[in-house]
């Protein structure tokens, strides 16, 4: 199989050089490094879908709102570490208008991308109860979570909820909640890298159990709104983006702000407390804190030591984008709903050529089409499968990585994908088909 639509030679040759042992086992940035070079070597354009970067442009009212901040001067001051006070009232007015929740100004604090957001949130919430040390991740997830535990020296456990949907949830949460060990719970909603998307009676069950065992829910919305099978647009109007704050009061959200308003670069992100989780009180956070407030140890006692806040003009930024969304001025989801559209268009083909969708449905739905989408094709797992497609002008990273157990899964990005590329996409696909037939 050496007539590949990428020169078979160069591939293997850059592979070599590489050192890689195999493209399969890289992580995302190797495999970035990797195309990089092919590419510049054969001057073909690859199919990129590794990494999940924005393809759009930042929105322009966040741009305009911070070049004027920095033109009034902002770079020159130290910005409040509990967040500016205009930008914390507008992300509690977005929770409202867009969740339909409530959570005071005081619970809402700007972070340096969610990433941040949720360091401090595990550092935290690690030290709530002496006698429990770990948290659990629903899978599939992000890799950087996990990485951020192991920095830290924190334990954590995790399962693939892909075999517990639904009401099956609720004994699989159990069995770790009975345990007496797990402190908090994090997962993306829509699923980063998977896309399922939780269902209100799924969101319930782990709002009930959260309540019941007194533990911290952490709901990563790094997707906010892009579950575009429902229109979550319109600020103050049903339907709103689900969330397990319906169900307890025992949560902090992170909503990242570079995918949904294309804003990754400047590195901002919302932690949202819960109002009862920010003044709740844990006798044990005093053995770190000068106080027990939680609210009070995240802000004083984890913030400030990491980062001393957010970049000021960033929250000007911000400031200028929840605004314009707020408002009804900008709709945020209408700006990103063409990743949707290349999902669908991508999915198809894969399927046309005999690719299979590994995480297909929420219960009883087709999954939605957005930023990313998973898939396989029979008779190959992950690693050979994203080894052989290299030389066929396409990139994507493997779901092992993202604690999923579906060993021939394979994560695709579509945010780099352009239009006109679909074609190029279909004819690599078809000579793929052509080449590995399937029994
Ligand atoms: C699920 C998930 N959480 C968090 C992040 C990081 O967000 P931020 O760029 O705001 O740090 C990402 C980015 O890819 C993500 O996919």
């Amino acid at each position: 199989m050496t007539n590949t639509p990428i020169d078979f030679s160069i591939v293997s040759q850059l592979i070599k050089d590489s050192g890689l042992s195999s493209v399969g086992r890289a992580s995302i940035r190797e495999i970035k490094k990797l195309i990089d070079n092919i590419e510049e070597a054969t001057g073909e354009k690859f199919i990129r879908m590794e990494m999940g970067i924005p393809g759009l442009p930042p929105v322009k009212a966040g741009v305009d709102a911070q070049i004027k901040a920095l033109q009034d001067g902002v770079a020159a001051i130290y910005p409040d570490i509990m967040g500016i006070k205009p930008l914390k009232q507008e992300i509690s007015k977005f929770v409202k208008l867009f969740m339909n929740i409530d959570v005071s100004p005081n619970g809402c604090i700007p972070t340096v991308g969610s990433m941040q957001g949720g360091f401090a949130a595990f550092l935290a919430c690690s030290r709530l109860h002496k006698e429990r040390d770990t948290t659990l991740f629903i899978d599939p997830g992000f890799p950087v979570h996990k990485m951020q535990h192991r920095v830290l020296g924190l334990k954590f456990e995790s399962f693939d909820v892909y075999n517990y949907r639904g009401e099956k949830l609720r004994e699989k949460l159990e069995s770790y909640f009975k345990s007496g060990k797990i402190h908090s719970v994090l997962y993306s909603n829509p699923n980063n890298p998977s896309w399922i998307c939780f269902t209100d009676d799924e969101l319930k069950i782990i709002g009930e159990l959260a309540t019941k065992y007194d533990i911290v829910i952490m709901e990563d919305l790094a997707y906010f709104g892009m579950d575009f099978r429902k229109d979550y647009s319109k600020p103050g109007e049903a339907p709103y983006q689900p969330s397990v704050a319906n169900y307890t009061d025992n949560y902090i959200l992170f909503i990242s702000s570079s995918k949904v308003f294309s804003y990754a670069g400047e590195r901002i992100g919302m932690m949202v407390i819960s109002d009862n989780l920010y003044t709740s009180r844990y006798e044990d956070l005093k053995e770190f804190y000068p106080r027990d407030e939680f609210g009070y140890a995240m802000i004083f006692g984890t913030l400030y030591p990491l980062s001393s806040g957010t970049s000021h003009s960033a929250q000007y930024g911000l400031l200028g984008v929840l605004k314009a969304s707020n408002s009804g001025e900008f709709n945020f989801v209408d700006y990103v709903k063409d990743y949707g559209v290349k999902a669908h268009e991508m999915k198809e083909i894969f399927l046309k050529y005999g690719f299979e969708i590994v995480y297909d449905t929420d219960i009883d739905q087709p999954i939605a089409d957005g930023f990313y989408f998973t898939f396989s094709y029979p008779g190959l797992d992950a690693e050979q499968l994203l080894d052989k497609l290299v030389y066929y002008g396409i990139s994507a990273i493997s779901l092992l990585i993202t604690g999923s157990e579906r060993t021939e899964g394979i994560r695709a990005c579509t945010s780099l994908v352009s239009h006109s590329q679909m074609p190029d996409l279909d004819a690599r696909l078809k000579q793929f088909h052509e080449d590995y037939p399937i029994n």
